[in-house]
């Protein structure tokens, strides 16, 4: 496993899981940062956000190119353990595509997310006495900030020990491996879709054009005024 290898730059990283990420790390920051009252309508709009894009990398899982697909990040608890001791002991095992303790942050932050978006759909829409759907969802919006961020300690702990950029990596696509393990193309036509259309929701939803979006936020904040 730790036969050093000939490495050179190669493309890990598909554009569509690069938008997917950046994407979802903005969505859950502006939907945690706007979970005031006053900013229901933004946080609805970004939650729906994260929503969606969970949908989209489920489905890039299986359809996605060699890294993305869950099949090549599917590890269990005793890989995890073996990797995490690997980089404390100073040997660490070479992954070109996510490394077995990531993989499980990535698995938790999509559950999460899905978890905390649907829980917020409820306490928008659900019957008015579910109060404990609103405490619920508020407590999984900060489980899910503790993962994020231990998953940002993990890659800077990850990109000291193997004296890469990782964070790079998920914007350029490159990263170092074995010559020939690269993947053939960066699908750069769905990325752009994926793109498009998170800026055409937000732009119709800022617009006023989604009432199926906004109105019960803004009916939410109204019946608070009053
Ligand atoms: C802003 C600082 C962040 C940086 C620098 C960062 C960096 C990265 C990097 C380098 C990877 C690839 C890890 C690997 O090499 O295996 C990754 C994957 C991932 N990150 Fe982040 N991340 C950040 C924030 C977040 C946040 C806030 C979330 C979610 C709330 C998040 C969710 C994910 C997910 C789901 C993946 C898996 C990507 C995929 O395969 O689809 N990240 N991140
Ligand atoms: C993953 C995305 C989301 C995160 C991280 C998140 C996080 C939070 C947090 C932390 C709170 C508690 C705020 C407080 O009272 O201090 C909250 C409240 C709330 N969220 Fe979300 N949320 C997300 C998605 C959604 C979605 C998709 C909806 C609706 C469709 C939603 C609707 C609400 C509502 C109605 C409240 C209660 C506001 C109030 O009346 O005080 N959230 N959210």
């Amino acid at each position: 496993m730790n036969v050093p290898e000939p490495k050179m730059r190669i493309l890990v990283w598909d554009l569509p899981t690069r938008a997917f990420h950046w994407l979802f790390a903005l969505s859950f920051i502006a939907a945690y940062l706007s979970s005031e009252d006053d900013w229901l309508t933004f946080h609805v709009t970004f939650g729906y956000t994260v929503l969606g894009l969970v949908a989209f990398r489920i489905l890039w899982g299986f359809a996605g190119t060699r890294y993305a697909r869950f099949g090549s990040f599917a590890y269990g608890p005793a890989r995890a353990l073996a990797y995490l001791r690997s980089i404390a002991e100073r040997r660490p095992e070479q992954h070109v595509g996510h490394n077995p303790a990531g993989s499980w942050a990535i698995y938790l932050l999509l559950a999460l997310g899905a978890l905390t978006g649907a829980l917020g759909f409820l306490t928008l829409n659900g019957p008015q006495q579910w109060e404990w759907v609103k405490d619920v969802h508020q407590v999984m919006g900060n489980v899910m900030l503790g993962v994020a961020c231990a998953h940002i300690a993990g890659v800077i702990a990850g990109s000291l020990a193997h004296r890469e950029n990782l964070a790079r990596a998920m914007v350029d696509g490159y990263k170092q491996g074995p010559p020939g393990q690269g993947i053939r193309s960066s699908v750069w036509i769905v990325g752009a879709a994926l793109l498009a259309l998170a800026a055409g929701f937000w732009t119709a939803a800022w617009r006023g054009d989604l009432p199926a979006v906004t109105a019960p936020a803004v009916k939410r904040v109204a019946e608070h005024e009053h």
